[in-house]
């Protein structure tokens, strides 16, 4: 049986991680997405990138299909939820085996924004070879990833996200969740067939401990305060500017960015 530690996980992304409505208009736009396409928002959530498109699709007047999908029923009917329309499906779906449900070439444009982290390293090839399968040819897929460079800042960067994790009470997400480096981001696309593989926007990815706190650790102090002597501890390794006022500490981890690939046209062995 799977348990989803998700079903209960409340946090504001946009909150916690200062998430802008123009960087979020910035990856929509990334998908050039146009009229009739069909456009999966996979691991979506409470819907963020969702309602994002279909702001996206209003303006530019385009008349396309949206879906959304995620392995949590509880995430997809959160009450940020509530204002998406019927008309877009919400699909529960535990990828990658879950994307099995999709035809081949059934698909226009995949957006997955902080998701593939979320499966196993084992599993986070298969996910990007399903979501090419599952594109149609000239298919786009757009990414919204953090970009770990190096094995030492990658291991200090698990270490410190799966002790929140486990101190936080998610001990599923500390099991499963991997961050993959962006060298193997790029060998799972590349491996899986995409070609035309960009990295467009990036901003700044900052930890801030205190906004940690308010979104996982309401009525867990000590934890909290285990968790940050942890992170001080091991982030001195990774971190590039640390922040401090009173309670306060923000730690600059680099950047995260939006990546697109393409799929390939059928016939040809090259685009
Ligand atoms: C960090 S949240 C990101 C949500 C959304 N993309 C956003 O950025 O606002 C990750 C989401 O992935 C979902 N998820 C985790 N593992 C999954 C899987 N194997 N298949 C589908 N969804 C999954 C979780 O339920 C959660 O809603």
């Amino acid at each position: 049986m799977i348990t989803d530690d998700y079903s209960r996980r409340v946090v504001n992304y946009e909150e916690m991680h200062d998430i802008t409505k123009d960087q979020l208009e910035k990856f929509v736009e990334a998908a050039r997405i146009s009229t009739g396409n069909i456009v999966l928002d996979a691991m979506a959530g409470y819907g963020t990138v969702t309602k994002t498109i279909l702001r996206f699709a209003k303006k530019e007047r385009l008349d396309i299909t949206v879906k959304m999908l995620d392995r949590s029923i509880e995430q997809l009917h959160r009450p940020e939820a509530s204002e998406i329309p019927g008309a877009v499906e919400r699909i529960v779906c535990d990828m990658p085996r879950g994307l099995e449900q999709f035809g081949t070439m059934s698909v226009d444009r995949v957006l997955m924004k902080q998701g593939l982290y979320e499966v196993p390293k084992e599993e986070q090839a298969r996910v990007i070879t399903e979501i090419y399968r599952i594109l149609k040819p000239k298919g786009i897929f757009v990414g919204w990833h953090i970009n770990i460079d190096d094995k030492q800042d990658q291991t200090a960067f698990q270490e410190v996200i799966q002790r929140k994790d486990a101190l936080a009470g998610y001990k599923e997400l500390a099991a499963r969740r991997y961050f993959f480096r962006v060298d193997e981001l790029h060998h799972y696309l590349g491996e899986a067939g995409f070609c035309r593989i960009e990295r467009l926007d990036h901003w700044e990815f900052s930890l801030d401990t205190k906004k940690v706190k308010a979104q996982e650790f309401s009525g867990k102090e000590e934890a909290w305060e285990e968790w940050c002597k942890f992170s001080d501890a091991r982030l001195n390794i990774f971190y590039r500017i640390r922040r401090e006022s009173g309670e306060k500490v923000v730690y600059h981890l680099g950047h995260q960015s939006i990546i697109r690939a393409t799929k390939r046209l059928k016939v040809a062995p090259y685009c």
